[in-house]
């Protein structure tokens, strides 16, 4: 039901864990499945310089939390809020239609993390 790569990403997650002086944090959660995720980011020169997750749901869900911090490091903030959850799920060779919603979580956290880091400026 998985691509490899979903496997890869949850048995071997990146950039998992907290930062914890963020400059951004973004908290999303969905309400059905109860699964809570975390993007923390380190803001340098309007560039994401670290990003790192916490993530408490499903097998998908930790997943895209790894591959979102893969895609966004190093990004320019406008070309990180560009990140959809079509690039979250294509980069994983596609989710199974169920955990769709899995993706819109990671690409959720990212953005929140990016606005709460520019509310705060
Ligand atoms: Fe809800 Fe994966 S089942 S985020």
């Amino acid at each position: 039901m998985y691509s490899d790569k979903v496997i890869d990403h949850f048995n071997n997650p990146r950039n998992m864990g907290e930062i914890s002086d963020a400059d951004g944090i973004g908290k999303v959660g969905n309400k059905v499945c109860g699964d809570v995720m975390y993007i923390y980011i380190k803001v340098k020169d309007d560039r994401i310089a670290d990003i790192k997750f916490k993530t408490m749901g499903c097998a998908a869900a930790i997943a895209t939390s790894s591959i979102i911090t893969e895609l966004a490091k190093g990004k320019t903030l406008d070309e990180a809020m560009k990140i959809t959850k079509k690039d979250v799920s294509d980069s994983l060779e596609g989710l199974p239609p169920i955990k769709q919603h899995c993706s819109n979580l990671a690409a959720d956290g990212l953005h929140k993390a990016i606005e709460d880091y520019r509310g705060k400026r």
